[in-house]
């Protein structure tokens, strides 16, 4: 294997302290992803060196100038504080013609927007639930005709659950009005409102660029969810792991889809990563409907790598353990094309 300089971009304040290895996890979890991709890297041979990014371009064009890294490994998913911005960073570094691993800055522009990619996706007629946009000044917000209540209120461009909670799901005009305007507030950001999909969970992860690997599909459920409570990720449920306890939270391969449904979601998947113009490595969100048919709810790109995360742990029972996985990542990332490279 070639030993690469790989300068791995991360948010400055996730850059993790020397003594990150002598830390209890409960110190550490904030940077864990950055700990374990840096060490990782070390691991595999490769010369690493770590750039904390801020609101400051000037560092990232002296380190790419004077380092020459062969890649910079991407893992920074905003800048100035703002999430939509992750693609420009992107933007930047290939303007700098450095190559960099994870998704070029058009994908992650059409993923980032849960509005814009359903609106492709539906051109492409791969299966998405029905939606509404209510933008950032909408004054009133009422379902379209052509929807039905339950639907579900989220963001259109925050990930993590962010403002997503039991109360997300709603069945009438006025608990909608309520929840977009909630969330306009709250966020400031544009909204969407999604039929409310009741059946299983399921996430499936790709890497690649033009030929694309698919990894075993994954799947989360709960085992002792309260009586009343949607089963759905909310931010509780990603983020406080004493809740995550108490109602039973798993995730693994998911079982007994049966082969037919399988190759179809694979097909629904790699459909929607190519109608996307995704590159590098991301995350595909299903839920099937009452039916079982499986539905696209949105596209993760440069998703979460921390060990224990959906991402590797699916990478892993494909049989790529993580220092594998990040190599993967690396190759992906050096070959892809961007234009300033394509004679
Ligand atoms: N249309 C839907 N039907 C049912 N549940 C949904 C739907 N959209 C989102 N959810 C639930 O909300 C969670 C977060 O929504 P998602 O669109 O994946 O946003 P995020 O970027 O925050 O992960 C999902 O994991 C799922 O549990
Ligand atoms: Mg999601």
């Amino acid at each position: 294997m070639r030993k690469l300089r790989v300068l791995v971009a991360m948010h400055d304040v996730l850059v993790p302290p020397e003594n990150a290895a002598e830390l209890p996890p409960e110190e550490t979890w904030t940077y864990q992803m950055e700990f374990e991709v840096v060490k990782t890297l070390r691991e595999l041979g490769h010369e690493v060196r770590v750039l904390g990014v801020g609101d400051e371009l000037r560092p990232v064009r002296d380190a790419v100038a004077e380092w020459k890294p062969h890649v910079v490994f991407n893992i920074l998913t905003d800048f100035h504080d703002v999430v939509t911005y992750e693609a420009h960073f992107v933007s930047y570094l290939e303007l700098l013609k450095q190559p960099y691993t994870g998704c070029n800055p058009r994908g992650i522009v059409l993923a980032g927007d849960k509005a814009l990619s359903k609106q492709i996706l539906a051109w492409h007629r791969i299966p998405c639930p029905a939606f509404a946009v209510f933008p950032l000044r909408t004054k009133r917000a009422k379902l379209p005709r052509r929807m039905q209540f339950p639907v579900i209120v989220k963001s259109a461009v925050q990930h993590g659950s962010a403002g997503i909670s039991q109360a997300s799901v709603v069945h009438d005009d006025q608990e909608l009005a309520e929840r977009v305007g909630f969330l306009h507030r709250t966020l400031q950001t544009d909204v969407v409102a999604e039929q409310f999909l009741q059946g299983r969970e399921l996430t499936v992860s790709i890497l690649g660029n033009e030929r694309l690997e698919v990894f075993p599909i994954w799947e989360l459920w709960f085992d002792k969810l309260p009586e009343g409570n949607e089963a759905i990720a909310t931010s509780r449920v990603k983020w406080d792991v004493r809740y995550q306890k108490r109602i039973g939270l798993q995730t693994g391969r998911a079982r007994n889809l049966g082969k037919d449904l399988e190759e179809q979601i694979v097909h629904i998947c790699k459909r929607t990563y190519r109608a996307l113009h995704l590159s590098g490595y991301a995350r595909i969100d299903l839920r099937l409907d009452q039916e079982g048919r499986p539905y696209v709810i949105e596209a993760n790109v440069n998703n979460d790598l921390s060990p224990g995360e959906d991402f590797p742990d699916s990478a892993r029972h494909a049989g790529l353990d993580y220092g594998q996985l990040l190599q993967r990542i690396l190759n992906v990332g050096i070959n892809y094309k961007p234009a300033w490279m394509v004679e």
